[in-house]
């Protein structure tokens, strides 16, 4: 059997400041495995852990205790293999679009055409709407052609009809890159219109509560039953 592209094995996470808050559990014993080609989406009520996860996964947070593997080596530092889209945009605002994009690579002028974006290479963060920033910043994490893409809510705060653009957007890149994706969100809609799979987290400390296969084609807007009825499944889980 091939080695999976990452593997959590019993994961868990307590932050220990040493101040006022003294100690944080934020995982426990999160145990998941993906494989090559597959899009996860992680739901969960804030404050869960998800972005915590997320870091671990990067290679930015140190866990507690249990192993995090990437092609079956434990993850201790970050990687260009496994590029990560802040929820925020985190553009330098001294660099120009093309210059911010190609800040790990010389790929850019191809990536600013795909997201459509090439009339703005030259312009600076501040001239960007909010949705250019994210696609902008989708691209920068996509120049060192990941294996891994870990997004953590790359769509939140933008209206629902530029969400639903760049999801569609999201969707044709990991289709075309094959670019392995785990998508973090707290939008219903959103991780049935993106994933293959939906991973629902519970309130903190976050604890895998389902792990569940999306089986149906894209793009999802066609089946609007079996959205509906996924949707309606996913929403019972999420109460309890
Ligand atoms: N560096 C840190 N030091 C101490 N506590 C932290 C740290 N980072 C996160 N936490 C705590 O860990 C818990 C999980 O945080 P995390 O940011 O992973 O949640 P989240 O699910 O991403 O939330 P949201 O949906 O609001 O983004 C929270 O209680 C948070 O306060
Ligand atoms: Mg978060």
């Amino acid at each position: 059997m091939s080695t999976p592209l990452l593997q959590l094995n019993q994961v868990s996470k307590t932050f220990n400041d040493g101040d006022a808050r003294g100690e944080v559990e934020a995982l426990r014993r999160v145990s998941l495995t993906v494989n090559e080609g597959e899009f996860v989406t992680i739901l969960g009520p804030s404050g869960c852990g998800k972005s915590t996860l997320l870091r671990i996964i990067a290679g930015l947070t140190p866990l507690s205790s249990g192993e995090c593997l990437y092609k079956g080596e434990p993850v201790i530092k970050p990687s260009l293999e496994r590029g990560y889209v802040f929820q925020d945009p985190r553009l330098f605002p001294w660099l120009n679009v093309l210059e911010n994009i190609n800040l790990a690579g010389n790929d850019g002028k191809e990536l600013l055409r795909k997201m459509d974006l090439t009339e703005f290479s030259r312009a600076f963060p501040h001239e960007l709407s909010g949705g250019m920033a994210r696609r902008v910043a989708l691209a920068r994490a996509l120049v060192p052609r990941p294996n891994l893409l870990l997004l953590d809510e790359p769509l939140a705060n933008l209206d629902p009809k530029l969400r639903v653009n760049l999801q569609e957007e999201l969707q044709r890149i990991w289709e075309r890159e094959g670019v392995t994706c785990i998508l973090v969100t707290h939008n219903l809609d959103e991780a049935i219109n993106l994933g293959t799979r939906i991973v629902l987290l519970s309130k903190r400390p976050g604890v895998i509560k389902q792990d569940q296969p999306l089986d149906l084609p894209f793009p999802r807007r066609r089946y609007p039953k079996f959205v509906k009825a996924a949707k309606a499944q996913i929403s019972t889980w999420m109460e309890v």
